[in-house]
């Protein structure tokens, strides 16, 4: 049964009905399209703290409960059963793929991970240090002047070619753009590896020496991925979405979310909790580093905390710290006091009144750097890291809206504070 809700003004008396819609689970969303047409007023909501921007069959949350659901399955079971491939094909084609299937898509994956060779000539113009995420958000870019044989965005076809490309790309621009930052030749990717393998592969092999791929960084890194693959409609996703919904071609659409997950308040927040970490320096810094987390002029946060929709615990989070302690027993002895501050920083956080009051849990992002960081990522890398694992529901997201016969431009309106009318003066007399 619709719920109907009326908005009355209260000058005129006019009144209008709104209808709510409801979705299969979560909270009912209000029709509010009649308001404009019949009381001439928008909507305003900065910051979309209650605005469902869109429909949407991929991810749901329930932040209260901590819930978090790829088309229906639990990130937990996900995490514990599957792998970021099939995640991937579940997230872009809406189902848990058969065998045949899934070895189809895999394959077609590993047989895209080449890229064109003048795309690997663009990172010779940039500087050695500039920062990964600058060069991934370009050379993704560029990618929409190649591939002209798969852009027609309402030809299905293309859409899918796009999809496995993108997905299958993104690693090997990621591993090029670490190799520039260290002066060493790029790794072509390997056809009888499998996703992570072939990207821990682009990422440290050399070509004077073996390098041997540890099987437990390569079941970390598909781990992480399958818990970053989607998020429902947070920042980066809706600017994929808004660039998308423009018919601009899908590698910039792409860019844009790349650009988009880069701010700390977004991905940059793993690389800026081990920044934390490295100043607070050890258990006996946490009080005073808490103290100006919570000094109202100070603007520092505690990065890795805090979340716009779970106000419980990001189920993801949990995840990775049972993974934290897998890596670091096997890998990284080096990274164990930091992870070990994090626990501490952790444990006293949930107990402060200032963090308990306002259900700030830690995020995806407070363990994910620790894991990166112990499989010898340079902490400039961890954002690219998240991009990579994104772009498979930036793809799902995208291919839902072009895929909708109703899709329209994004195109939100806004309230004016500027200066009303006025007449333009000389030079002169200003
Ligand atoms: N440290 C200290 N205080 C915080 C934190 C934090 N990490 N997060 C929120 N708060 C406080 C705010 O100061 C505010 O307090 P007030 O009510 O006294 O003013 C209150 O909690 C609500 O915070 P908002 O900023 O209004 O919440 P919003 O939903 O807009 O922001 C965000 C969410 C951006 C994630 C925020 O919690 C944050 O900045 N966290 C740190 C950065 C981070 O970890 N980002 C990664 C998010 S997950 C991801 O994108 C992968």
């Amino acid at each position: 049964m619709t719920t109907k809700y009326e908005l009355k003004n209260s000058v005129t008396g006019k009144a209008t009905e709104l209808d709510s819609i409801s979705g299969t689970i979560g909270p009912d969303v209000l029709n509010i399209a009649p308001l404009v047409k019949e009381q001439g007023v928008f909507t305003f909501d900065p910051g979309f703290m209650a605005t469902a921007s869109t429909e949407s069959k991929i991810t749901y949350i329930d932040g209260e409960a901590g819930l978090l659901l790829y088309r229906g399955y639990p990130v937990e079971q996900l995490a514990e059963k599957s792998s970021f491939i099939e995640v991937a094909y579940l997230l872009i084609y809406g189902s848990l793929p058969s065998k045949a299937e899934l070895e189809a898509f895999r394959s077609s994956i590993t047989r895209h991970t080449m890229v064109n060779e003048q795309l690997l000539r663009f990172f010779q113009g940039f500087h050695h240090n500039a920062h990964p995420m600058a060069m991934v958000a370009a050379v993704v870019a560029s990618m929409s002047a190649f591939y002209h044989d798969s852009t027609d965005i309402n030809d299905p076809r293309h859409r899918e070619i796009f999809a496995h490309r993108i997905v299958a790309k993104l690693p090997t621009i990621a591993a090029a753009a670490y190799k520039h930052s260290l002066g060493q030749p790029f790794v072509y990717p390997r056809n009888d590896l499998r996703y992570c393998a072939n990207m821990l592969n682009m990422f440290f092999a050399v070509p004077c020496e073996p390098y041997a791929i540890d099987p437990v960084a390569a079941e970390a890194l598909d781990l992480l991925f399958i818990l970053h693959a989607d998020h429902e409609q947070n920042a980066s996703t809706s600017t994929v979405r808004l660039a998308g919904s423009t018919g601009a071609n899908p590698y910039a659409a792409i860019s844009a979310g790349v650009s988009a997950l880069w701010g700390p308040a977004h991905g940059g927040a793993n690389e800026a909790v081990l920044d934390m970490l490295e100043g607070i320096g050890s258990p006996k810094g946490i009080d005073t580093f808490l103290a100006q987390v919570k000094d109202r002029n100070s603007n520092v946060r505690l990065m890795g905390f805090g979340h716009r929709v779970y106000k419980n615990f990001d189920p993801r989070a949990k995840i990775i710290r049972g993974m934290c302690y897998k890596v670091l027993e096997k890998l990284g002895h080096n990274d164990t006091p930091l992870f070990e501050l994090a626990l501490k920083l952790e444990e006293i956080a949930l107990r402060d009144e200032y963090f308990v009051s306002r259900k700030l849990y830690p995020n995806v992002d407070f363990y994910s750097g620790i894991i990166y960081s112990a499989l010898g990522i340079p902490r400039s890398m961890f954002t690219v890291m998240f991009a990579i694992a994104r772009t498979a529901g930036w793809v799902a997201h995208w291919q839902e809206m072009v895929s909708d016969p109703h899709m329209r431009i994004g195109r939100p309106r806004q309230l004016y504070t500027g200066p009303t009318k006025r007449d333009y003066l000389p030079i002169d007399r200003r």
